[in-house]
């Protein structure tokens, strides 16, 4: 098989690393990929959004499968646009990518076929939110934009005037775009939180094994929120018993709940989890693989990905045994100084071969290759992966390997994989 991947982080570049080990496939493509995926994949610079130059590009290579990795592109309708003209697309389409497009259908999904979340009001003016907030009187209260808004449309406002200032910047200063039309002001919860992400056809749903993102900047969870500072896999906190609920009261009814609405979810489904004292409820549904998940569940997969993808597209996944690693896995991300604020980009980066000959995984975030020289081109530059015999081991491997790679005001958290719930 001819593969293209679409898009060029961390999580691409884990995809793409799995789907180079595949026995099915011969060539990956990636558009447009980064330095390191451009070691494993032709990268071609096709935008994420450009589809019409994918399928073009698409045709022209005779693909036979493209991976649509992120939110945007599939909430645009990616997955049909391929579709249409007859290029096989592992994704959901446009109407089942609605369940992280739009947070009031995601919300409004559980509430009908009661699925565990918190309690919330949907508005679609701001003064009205404002006097429902007022009215409810109850702090920490959460403020979320309905739309996508690159994982930074959710508020949590400590105090009445925290929560107006968010209603007013997302709904009338519109800081998030059309993703603020309208709003979801949410119950606070507190407990630890999962991830698990799950293959599905629409027919059966095979959870991947578990993990955690650490997401705020610095060690103790303190600084500002990132797209991710690193993940482990497993969670220590993830039981058999929490599984079971998960799959009885979330994960089953959610793939019912899209069938029943005539929105056949194929691809991954991400179940972004708190476990609270009333039982484990869905915080967020994400309709893709998520970032820097992905690169601690994926190198512990023993079966072919290449395989799962194909079974998911022809809904067959129930024949597909998918097996994993009884190991651990540790992504510690190295940051640009500054990030997740302004940061500059183009230093040259160190030590990457070393940390490989040593045993990591690197995976590479924002990097590019100049003169055979990888310079940081992002915020988040490389995630820095270990696997072991257990979290311990893994950690350890991880930070070992994390000594080898520098560049100029290189920052990164020194206590990945060490919270205990
Ligand atoms: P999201 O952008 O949807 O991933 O949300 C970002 C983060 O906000 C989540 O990972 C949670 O830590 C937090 N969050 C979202 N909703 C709630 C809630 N109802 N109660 C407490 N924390 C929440
Ligand atoms: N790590 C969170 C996400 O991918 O949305």
């Amino acid at each position: 098989m001819k593969v293209m991947v679409i898009s060029g982080g961390g999580r691409e570049h884990a995809i793409i690393w799995s789907l180079s080990k595949s026995a099915l496939v011969d060539k990956i493509y990636c558009a447009p990929g980064n330095g390191g995926i451009a070691q494993l994949a032709e990268c071609v610079n096709i935008g994420v959004l450009d589809f019409k130059a994918q399928v073009e590009f698409a045709k022209k290579e005779n693909i036979d499968m493209v991976v649509v990795a992120p939110d945007d592109p599939l909430a645009n309708g990616a997955v049909d646009y391929f579709e249409e003209n007859g290029i096989r697309a592992f994704g959901p389409n446009k109407a089942a990518a609605v369940i992280e497009g739009s947070k009031v259908f995601a919300k409004d999904l559980m509430k009908k076929y009661n699925i565990p979340t918190a309690a919330y009001e949907v508005f679609d003016n701001s003064a009205n939110a404002i006097a429902y907030i007022k009215e409810q009187n109850s702090y920490p209260v959460v403020v979320k934009a309905e739309g996508l808004a690159l994982g930074k449309g959710v508020i949590i406002a400590n105090d009445f005037s925290e929560a107006e200032s968010a209603v007013h910047e997302i709904m009338d200063d519109k800081v998030f775009g059309e993703a603020g039309g309208r709003i979801v002001i949410e119950e606070f919860l507190t407990g630890p939180e999962i991830s698990v992400l799950a293959f599905t056809d629409g027919n059966v749903v095979k959870p991947m094994v578990s993990a955690q993102d650490h997401k705020r900047a610095f060690d103790n969870d303190e600084g500002l929120n990132t797209g991710g500072m690193g993940t482990f896999s497993p969670s220590r906190i993830y039981t058999k018993e929490l599984e079971e609920e998960c799959m009885n009261n979330i994960f089953l009814p959610t793939i019912k709940a899209m069938n029943a609405e005539g929105r056949r979810f194929k691809g991954v489904l991400y179940f972004g989890l708190m476990s609270t004292k009333d039982g484990v409820k869905v915080i967020e549904y994400n309709c893709r693989f998520g970032d820097p998940e992905t690169q601690v569940v994926l190198p512990r997969l023993k079966t072919d990905l290449a395989r799962i993808f194909s079974a998911v597209i022809d809904e067959k996944l129930s024949e597909v045994e998918i097996e994993w690693e009884d190991n651990a896995a540790v992504c510690v991300v190295l940051a640009s100084g500054g990030y997740p604020k302004s940061y500059q980009k183009g230093y040259a980066i160190d030590g990457i071969e070393k940390a490989e000959e040593n045993g990591a995984v690197v995976f590479h975030a924002g990097t590019k290759l100049e003169d055979g020289k990888y310079l940081t081109n992002g915020g988040r530059v490389l995630g820095v992966t270990a696997v072991g015999d257990n979290l311990d081991d893994a950690i350890k491997k991880a930070y070992g390997y994390v000594d080898y790679i520098s560049f100029k005001d290189m920052h990164f958290r020194h206590d990945i994989g060490i919270k205990k719930q």
